[in-house]
């Protein structure tokens, strides 16, 4: 039970956070809204995405899906077309089937409670909070990677974030903080923003924290090694082998099935796998027979999760003048339709001056 002295000290840090949020916060564009819509849409893509990025997509993503229906209505080729680059495309593929949800059982709106949000394909705690909190000012708590880190310093919390107890622990300790009265969503956000600005993963800037004087982390000297790292997963090198393809202006892309455990349904240039075996490029849609491989044009490392990929780029021609089978296609730089690309085919294609 919270004793008297306890909810002091919670007071002083709210109305200090709160105080330097307002003066410090950034200017972003999805904070200019309260349109439930983009903020699911501004919060789904923030999850696994740095802020510049998505500053870049998010305007593009709703000019394209500007709300519910649009959304629900579009193919997932074009949704994925338009989330290609931010990775992750579980999130993209969620986001159009939750639009479906929200138009066949919610009148076309985001739920405007807790369980109906939770109902929703790709909304964990995390997203419905935020969307609730900031958009209607509900009270409930968020919990996300920065939040995580502002609290195992504060409170000094040796509970690895990511476990069972730390996550209980993190849940809690957010619910427990949350603002009485006045405005959840502003103390979310002021929270996540501490976490971003000022008490960042490596060298958190103390000196110009709010709270750093009811730091328990700092008091101990330790603010920079909690939390306690996630320990590391090994990385798995892949080599790759990827043919270049032209034809005038366009570049020949293959579709990844739409069972691939990675990435399936986006367009890559042929690619097969060369001595490693990730299991991200099976045998079943190499190249086999279909191209003659030539020079080699560039060399280009990639990273996807764990996997750090070698790729050889070779210039290739067509080794049959027979019809190519319907999983290819010919992609041509600019155009306002163009295929969803895997962020590695676009890397090759910046690389090699055709993006
Ligand atoms: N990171 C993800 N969502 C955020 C938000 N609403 N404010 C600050 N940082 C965030």
């Amino acid at each position: 039970m919270a004793t008297r002295a306890e909810s002091g000290a919670h007071a002083v840090l709210r109305k200090a956070l709160l105080a330097w949020y307002r003066d410090a916060r950034r200017d972003l564009p999805w904070r200019r809204t309260r349109d439930p819509y983009g903020i699911w849409i501004s919060e789904t893509m923030l999850q696994q995405t740095r802020v510049e990025t998505v500053l870049a997509y998010w305007p593009r993503f709703l000019a394209r899906f500007p709300d519910v229906e649009s959304l629900a209505r579009a193919s997932e080729e074009d949704v994925l077309a338009a989330w290609s680059g931010l990775g992750y495309y579980r999130r993209a593929r969620a986001l159009r089937v939750a639009a479906g949800a929200l138009v066949e059982q919610h009148g076309g709106r985001f739920p405007r409670d807790l369980q109906g949000a939770l109902g929703l394909a790709g909304v964990g705690r995390y997203t419905a909070g935020a969307v609730l909190s900031i958009a209607h000012d509900d009270r409930l708590p968020v919990v996300d990677g920065n939040v995580a880190r502002v609290f195992s310093r504060l409170f000094a919390l040796e509970d690895l974030p990511q476990s069972p107890g730390g996550q209980r622990r993190l849940w809690s300790l957010a619910e427990e903080l949350l603002p009485p009265g006045g405005s959840p969503g502003e103390w979310n956000q002021a929270l996540m923003e501490l976490g971003a600005l000022v008490c960042t993963p490596r060298e958190p800037t103390c000196g110009q924290c709010p709270v750093a004087r009811l730091c328990l982390a700092r008091a101990q000297g330790r603010a920079a090694s909690l939390p306690r790292p996630k320990p590391r997963p090994t990385t798995l090198d892949v080599r790759l082998e990827v043919l270049w393809v032209r034809r005038g202006g366009a570049t020949l892309v293959e579709r990844r099935p739409d069972d691939a455990s990675r990435l399936a349904g986006l367009f890559e240039l042929p690619t097969r796998e060369t001595g490693t075996r990730s299991g991200l490029f099976p045998e079943a849609w190499s190249v086999a027979g279909l191209f003659l491989p030539g020079e080699e044009l560039l060399r280009v490392r990639h990273a996807i999760t764990r996997h750090r990929i070698e790729a050889v780029v070779r210039a290739a021609r067509l080794a049959t003048g027979r019809g190519l089978p319907g999983r290819f296609a010919w992609h041509r730089p600019g155009a306002p339709e163009g295929a969803a690309l895997t962020g590695m085919a676009k890397k090759v294609l910046a690389r090699g001056g055709a993006a």
